[in-house]
């Protein structure tokens, strides 16, 4: 199923995950996403994957000019619209993979959590480049590679093993790329792997200049509110990047 976050049980799941204050969202990945952004003063955004809208609501409250923002599931952009509401927001129902039916262009596209879900990597970020202005950024996060890569069909079972207390965490399938199955909030989710390799060269080769490759990390609170947040250390959940469309003319040999 492709919109699973349209499944009621899914979504209300989801939902449940979401509103507990602990969760790897508001501790790890939300404080990430934000140290990337720049000032947002009179900037346009794209947000794609929006959800239930958080995001695009917090670019308003530090001075964006205007956001877009565009979700597959008719579920979330109703709570979006409902939670957070802006005449500065226009909430649309819209694929990631449609974007080229866009007008506008952007200062900045933005997407947390939701590039993962896309099949055409490249048709996406050469998409989002043409929706960019000159010097515009790609700011995103997504599943780690190292935790998309294991072809297992239930999200519970446990990759790992121990030796002398210490986790160690087992590497499968990482250059066998494509969809994987998984078995999430009661549901069969497919999300796609991709390595390093490729998220890096689908960039360069749709002519962003990379600024910023990250993995994601716990702060020292983070760890105290949930003590297992340590094993960022070993296995990062996300991976985060910021990208700008400066190299209009380059010619490439391929
Ligand atoms: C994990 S949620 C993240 C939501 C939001 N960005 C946030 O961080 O709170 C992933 C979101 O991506 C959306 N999504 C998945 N596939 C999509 C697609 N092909 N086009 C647009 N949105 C998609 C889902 O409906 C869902 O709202």
């Amino acid at each position: 199923m492709k919109n699973v976050y349209d499944n009621s049980d899914f979504f209300g799941e989801y939902q449940s995950m979401r509103t507990k204050e602990v969760n790897a969202n508001n501790l790890i990945e939300i404080p990430i996403m934000k140290e990337l952004l720049p000032d947002l003063t009179d900037k346009t955004i794209l947000d794609l994957g929006c959800g239930e809208g958080g995001m695009s609501k917090y670019f308003i409250t530090k001075g964006a000019k205007h956001v877009t923002a565009i979700d597959i599931s008719k579920n979330m952009i109703k709570e979006a619209k409902k939670l957070n509401p802006s005449p500065k927001i226009d909430y649309l129902v819209l694929e990631m993979e449609k974007i080229d039916t866009l007008k506008k262009k952007y200062d900045i596209v933005f997407s947390s959590l939701a590039f993962h879900y896309v099949k055409d990597f490249y048709k996406l970020i050469s998409d989002i480049y043409k929706l960019l202005k000159k010097d515009g950024l790609l700011i995103y996060s997504q599943e780690s590679p190292i935790n998309t890569c294991p072809v297992i069909t239930d999200e519970k079972q446990k990759n790992k093993i121990e030796i002398d207390g210490k986790t160690y965490h087992l590497l499968s399938d990482y250059c066998n790329e494509g969809a994987r199955e998984v078995f999430w909030n009661g549901i069969s989710v497919t999300k796609y792997h991709r390595s390093y390799a490729t998220i890096v060269n689908t960039l360069t080769q749709n002519k962003f200049k990379i600024l910023d490759i990250k993995d994601s990390y716990a702060s020292k609170k983070a760890i105290e509110l949930c003590p297992k947040y340590v094993g960022q250390k070993d296995k990062p959940y996300f991976t985060f990047v910021r990208a700008k469309n400066v190299i209009k003319s380059a010619k490439y040999d391929r």
